[in-house]
C-alpha cells in the first residue's frame, strides 16, 4: 500500500494533512524519514508519525442492494450515489467492486481493499456474476449456445468469454458471466436481436443478495475469503 494511504488509514488526518506531514518528514518507515508519499509500505514495516507507531484500520467489506436510479459512483450525479445509502464512517475510503448501471438493481460489493476487488473484477479470476434479465422479446433457441461459445460485441476485440444462459420463461433468463465489460449484458442481448427491459444482479461468486432493496450488511469472514480462494482462469468452467 502507498505510504499516504497507510497514514490515511491509520489516522483521522485529511488527504492534505497526510501529504503535508509526509512532505515535512514527520513520517518514518523502519526508522528512516520518508518524504515520497508514493513509497510502498507493507503491514510488517514499522511506520511512525511523530514517533508514534501507526496501525491501519482493518479493511471493510459489505454488500448493498442497489435500487434503480442510483449511481455506482463516489459522488452524486443525475441520481444519488449508492454511498448515500450507507450510514457508515469515512465512506470516501470505499470503492465499488464491479459497478452497475443506474437502471440496474441488485448486488453491489463495496470495500477499501483493492487487491480483493481485483479478484472479483479481473476476468483472470473467473468470478461468476449472475444477472436476472427481463427481455423485450422471447428468447431464441440458439442464444444459450451462442453465449456459451462467446459472441462479438461492437467495438470489442475478440469474443466474450463463455457465459451460461438459463431460461426461466420466454422473456426471463438468468445469465452468468465472468467478465464485466461496459454495459455487457445489454450489449450481449442487443447482439442477438433482443433488448434488456430490466436487469438485476443476484449473485457474485459465493455471495447471494439477501437484504431488501436499499439495505446493506457487512460480509461474513467466509464470504470475504471466498474471493481469495477463487479459481484462476484455468481452474474454472461454467457448467
Ligand atoms: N451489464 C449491463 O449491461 N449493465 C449492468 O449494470 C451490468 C452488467
Amino acid at each position: 500500500m502507498r505510504l499516504d494511504r497507510f497514514v490515511s488509514k491509520s489516522t483521522e488526518l485529511t488527504q492534505q494533512q497526510v501529504s503535508d506531514c509526509i512532505a515535512q518528514a514527520n513520517v518514518s518507515v523502519n526508522g528512516v524519514a520518508v518524504t515520497d508519499e508514493a513509497t510502498q509500505v507493507h503491514e510488517n514495516n514499522l511506520v511512525q508519525f511523530n514517533g508514534q507507531t501507526l496501525v491501519p484500520r482493518p479493511f471493510r467489506y459489505l454488500l448493498l442492494h442497489k435500487p434503480q436510479q442510483t449511481l455506482c459512483s463516489n459522488v452524486d450525479g443525475v441520481f444519488p450515489s449508492v454511498f448515500s445509502l450507507l450510514d457508515i464512517e469515512r465512506p470516501s475510503e470505499l470503492h465499488i467492486a464491479g459497478r452497475l448501471d443506474a437502471d440496474t438493481t441488485g448486488l453491489v460489493l463495496i470495500t477499501d481493499d483493492g487487491r480483493w476487488t481485483f479478484n472479483i473484477t479481473s476476468p483472470k479470476y473467473a468470478c461468476y456474476k449472475t444477472y436476472r434479465v427481463n427481455l423485450a422479446k422471447p428468447i431464441k433457441e440458439d442464444v444459450a449456445e451462442r453465449f456459451a461459445n462467446g459472441i462479438s460485441l461492437s467495438g470489442e476485440k475478440g469474443l466474450t468469454l463463455p457465459a451460461k444462459l438459463e431460461v426461466i420463461s420466454a422473456q426471463q433468463v438468468l445469465l452468468t458471466l465472468t467478465e464485466g465489460k461496459f454495459h455487457q449484458v445489454k450489449r450481449m442481448f442487443a447482439a442477438v436481436g433482443n433488448k434488456v427491459v430490466t436487469l438485476h444482479r443476484q449473485r457474485i461468486g459465493a455471495v447471494e443478495l439477501d437484504v431488501p432493496e436499499g439495505q446493506w450488511r457487512y460480509l461474513t469472514a467466509k464470504e470475504i475469503s471466498s474471493f481469495y480462494s477463487a479459481k484462476s482462469e484455468d481452474g474454472a468452467a461454467l457448467s
